[in-house]
């Protein structure tokens, strides 16, 4: 079977910033399961080796290069048989805080030498160059984070495959012409065709122009990406590599997301029991400090405080949602602006608006198993797994009509049910498109049994990876 090095910047439960690295655990996971030999390459962050126990992890390889020492270390992703190799350079286990900018905000000053000696470790294994004894047929990078990668292996002839997946195309990974001169990259690389992009050097240019086949992670965002709206001036290259790119709907992990055994909630459920996800609105309500009324709908938000998840949306309506009898439940940390406005709707309006900035894992699961509608009002989505999260908790989600939203959400089509509904659908990012679907979907909440057979529906969905890395494992097949 074919041998695959992953490489990505993020992966759960090791370091989190966002959906990428729960893609991260469960894509490996599911490949490891059709009988790939994976390995994930991930920079080894001081906080990743806080995690880990000096009996789990070893030294496997250690060389110079350019002057710097890399060592590389194998340990397991928790909880799986997958193997995890961390590089390290005292440009990652020697910081704490965020995998890319510092406690004031702002990237790390030195965030291209960091991933590029990330990228040339990944090189090095590729080519068999430093002693493993185990060489890959594809590299599967994520992100800008691993752009180089696939620019720096087109420089061999014998080489492995490449896979490139965007997860967002909104971060370029943007640097000056001076931080490319010090990288030493050949001097070809500076050409629009390669890695110039308007003056600037972009990164994530490395896997589009470079990769042997381009993925991203939803069939809408395939298409999206391909337009000025939504291509962030890289439309074009995308339109070039159209024949090679493909999007492929992320999974979720139906272990870790399972209302049925989730042990985060005050009481699990599933399609059966469906009556018991009142006792976690309850449980929510009273520990969120909202008034403890079953009757009450109660939406929730969870996510990145920022423009991308259509927070403006939210707030330009929020005299709305506090004039009628809804309560809303928010979880995030992102832009200041965001937060201070959050809390201190919440601290005028207690009984009816709770928020929690910061990053909870089991708030973020009692959310999605207490509330009855998720909202998702996204300007733009890749893909987004909170949906399906919400989803498969019986948490009916309202969403903007882009990217992976709109391939997982079904509404209700004028007075016809298709059988297939599963939440509610508005199709301009605009507060009050955003509205009018909050009122449809309260309007359906006041329907016991039809709201309940779009719970149904919803919970039904098979969310799990299997199919999608299916799909990975054609391409790989295709590419070799
Ligand atoms: P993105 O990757 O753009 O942030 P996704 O929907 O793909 O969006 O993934 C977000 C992931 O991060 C989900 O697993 C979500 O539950 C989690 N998440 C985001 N913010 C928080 C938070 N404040 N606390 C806990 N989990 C969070
Ligand atoms: C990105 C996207 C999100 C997607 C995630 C995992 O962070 O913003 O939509 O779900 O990557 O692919």
């Amino acid at each position: 079977m074919q041998k695959i090095l992953f490489a990505t910047s993020e992966v759960y439960p090791l370091i989190k910033t966002g959906g990428l690295a729960d893609v991260s655990a469960s894509l490996p996971r599911a490949l490891l399961k059709l009988g790939y030999d994976v390995k994930i390459l991930l920079p080894a962050y001081a906080s990743v080796l806080e995690k880990i126990t000096e009996k789990s992890i070893k030294t496997i390889a250690q060389f110079e290069f350019e002057g710097n020492r890399i060592s590389l270390k194998q340990t397991r992703l928790p909880g799986t048989r997958v193997t995890v190799w961390l590089v390290d350079i005292p440009e990652f286990s020697e910081r704490a805080g965020n995998p890319y900018c510092g406690p004031n905000g702002n990237d790390w000053y030195d965030n291209h030498n960091r991933f590029y000696l990330f990228s040339k470790t990944a090189e090095l294994i590729a080519l068999n160059q430093i002693n493993l004894d185990w060489q890959p047929d594809i590299v599967h990078c994520n992100d800008w984070q691993t752009g180089l990668i696939p620019a720096l292996l087109s420089l061999h002839q014998q080489r492995p495959a490449t896979v490139f997946t965007i997860h967002n195309l909104a971060y370029r990974g943007l640097f000056s012409y001076q931080a490319f001169v010090e990288l030493n990259l050949p001097n070809s690389f500076w050409h629009h065709e390669c890695l110039e992009f308007y003056g600037q050097m972009s990164f994530i240019k490395g896997g589009l122009v470079f990769a042997d086949f381009v993925t991203t992670v939803s069939p809408s965002y395939a298409k999206e990406i391909q337009k000025p709206e939504f291509g962030y001036g890289l439309d074009g290259l995308l339109r070039y590599r159209n024949k090679v790119l493909a999007g492929i709907l992320n999974g979720i992990d139906c272990d870790e997301w399972n209302p049925g055994t989730d042990p985060h909630l005050t009481a699990t459920y599933n399609r059966r029991t469906l009556s018991n996800k009142t006792k976690n609105k309850m449980a929510l309500q009273a520990s969120m400090g909202l008034t403890v009324d079953q009757s009450i709908p109660l939406l929730g938000f969870v996510g990145r405080l920022v423009d991308q998840k259509g927070v403006d949306l939210i707030l330009s309506q929020m005299s709305h949602l506090l004039t009628s009898n809804y309560q809303l439940v928010v979880l995030g940390s992102g832009f200041t602006h965001y937060e201070q406005t959050l809390k201190n709707i919440a601290v005028q309006n207690p009984h009816k608006v709770a928020v929690y900035i910061g990053y909870d894992e089991g708030l973020a699961h009692q959310i999605e198993a207490g509330c009855d509608i998720f909202l998702m009002p996204s300007i733009f989505e890749p893909c987004g797994l909170n949906q399906m999260y919400s989803l498969r908790y019986g948490t009916l989600p309202i969403v903007h009509a882009v990217g992976g939203l709109r391939d997982t959400v079904i509404e209700q089509q004028a007075d016809v049910m298709s059988g297939e509904e599963n939440g509610f659908v508005f199709h301009k990012p605009e507060g009050k498109e955003l509205l009018a679907a909050i009122e449809r979907a309260i309007k359906a909440y006041e329907q016991p049994d039809a709201w309940k057979k779009m719970q149904l529906n919803a919970m039904s969905r098979d969310f799990s990876w299997e199919a999608s890395a299916k799909s990975y494992g054609e391409i790989y097949t295709q590419i070799t």
